[in-house]
């Protein structure tokens, strides 16, 4: 097996950073050393104290670069890369517009298995290792994305989506099909190489009583397993669904009512949640997943990061692109935008605790810690090399930069894909060269 000797900047969070000047909450080598083997990091320090471990290692210098633990993507819909950009609409509209017509296209399933390598193609040329992804709801779409990214050894969770109505013939299942479906593809893929099954209903609007009922038979009886779905994104949405659930106290409720609050239930959204609502999620340990740039396109609010933080039951959180809802796949990209939306209420965010969300923060709100999200001896290879310096508009930025703190803020603000020098996955340099279109036809207006 390959042994790698990579040599760069380190930097890996050890917990979450508290201030700008935390210290104590990460480890930073200027001269780093990581000995990495059969997809898993076995050393991580300085250079020198690396090196002599390293034997004939291959030896690879990423010098001046930074490097991290790949960032963690926390949710998106990997049908959706032809909806990403759609014009003028708010949640349900373009659900109904743009979504639900490219989403019907997925029971095809070349199209799905094309669309499945684009989208692994792009999460890599962003420097994102693991996501927790959306399939739609025929199962050939789960199919296509766990066997490309399976091929690839990447640490994915996924699902196919549960949906039963208020959606286009064509594109619902039933219940019974919905429960069938998923347990035939939970006994297939999940926990094939870095495998992980979501339970996956939508959201409520599009899942009647019987088939909320088959998600908690599912989750019943398989705890393992992560669930993910929508929750308060935006006013009519909430609206629609107290009105199909009007037993439920409120939006939660209703997941509530179904048993599917637990640790690892993956909330996309949750913008608009009451005190009772955070207080429900909090006590089960649910994630409420942040969608800025898909929160500001749709028009759907602004998320209370630091209320849900600080809080005195405060709420797990991660951070996500939402694509196609959100506008792009960086999470650099992700964390400008979600700083902007901090700031509108009132709040900041600082550099380091803004990059400890996208690995180690989002690893353990997807309850993956011990593999991702850090460069510990045992976790999975997977890294990020970034280049702070990657356009002349960055590089004129950083000759006045002094800190890691100033370069991370650098990064986040200005970078994108471009500040992507090389993505590691399983100790691998994975990164596709080019865009590869995968069979592109010509555009026809
Ligand atoms: N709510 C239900 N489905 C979706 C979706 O595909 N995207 C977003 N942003 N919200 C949803
Ligand atoms: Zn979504």
């Amino acid at each position: 097996m390959t042994k790698r000797l990579i040599r760069a900047r380190l930097l890996t969070f050890l917990s979450e950073p508290r201030a700008p000047d935390d210290h104590a909450s990460y480890r930073y080598e200027e001269d780093g050393g990581l000995l990495v083997e059969e997809g898993t990091i076995r050393a991580c320090g300085s250079h020198a104290e690396v090196a002599p471990a390293a034997g004939e290692a291959e030896v690879i210098d990423h010098r001046p670069h930074l490097l991290l633990p790949g960032f963690i993507d926390a949710h998106a819909h990997f049908p959706q890369m032809q909806v990403i950009a759609s014009y003028g609409a708010e949640l349900l509209d373009w659900l109904n517009t743009y979504t639900f017509p490219a989403e019907s296209e997925f029971g095809d399933k070349a199209h799905a298995a094309r669309i499945a390598r684009c989208f692994v193609d792009e999460l890599l040329r962003h420097g994102t290792t693991t996501a927790a992804v959306y399939c739609t709801v025929h199962p050939q779409s789960a199919e296509a994305l766990f066997a490309e990214v399976y091929s690839r050894e990447l640490c994915i969770i996924a699902g196919k989506i549960m949906m039963d109505r208020n959606a286009p013939p064509g594109l619902t299942d039933t219940a019974r099909s919905s429960y069938d479906d998923t347990k035939a593809l939970v006994a297939k893929w999940h926990g094939q190489g870095r495998l992980h099954y979501a339970i996956t209903p939508r959201f409520a609007v599009t899942s009647t009583p019987e088939q909320m009922e088959m998600a908690r038979a599912l989750v019943a009886e398989h705890p393992e397993l992560h669930l993910q779905t929508h929750l308060s994104e935006n006013d009519a949405e909430i609206a629609f669904a107290r009105a199909l659930y009007p037993a439920a106290p409120d939006y939660t409720g209703i997941y509530e009512q179904y048993g599917l609050l637990g640790a690892k239930s993956l909330f996309g959204h949750c913008i608009h949640l009451s005190e009772r609502e955070a207080d429900a999620l909090s006590a089960a340990g649910a994630v409420a997943v942040f969608c800025p740039t898909s929160n500001l396109f749709l028009g759907s609010g602004l998320f209370d990061y630091q209320r849900y933080r600080k809080r005195e039951k405060p709420l797990r959180i991660a951070t996500a692109t939402d694509v196609g809802g959100g506008t792009n796949y960086s999470m650099l990209r992700t964390m400008d935008e979600g700083y902007k939306v901090i700031a509108l209420k009132g709040e900041k965010l600082n550099p380091l605790a803004s990059f400890w969300q996208i690995t180690r923060g989002n690893a353990e709100a997807l309850s993956l810690a011990a593999r991702i999200g850090t460069l510990e001896p045992g976790s999975d290879a997977d890294f990020v090399v970034l280049n702070a310096r990657a356009t002349p508009a960055m590089k004129l930025r950083m000759e006045r930069a002094q800190t890691l703190g100033e370069e991370l803020f650098i990064l986040q603000t200005l970078g994108d894909d471009r500040a992507v020098a090389e993505t590691y996955v399983a100790g691998k340099a994975a990164r596709p060269s080019e865009w590869q279109t995968a069979g592109q036809t010509t555009a026809t207006f």
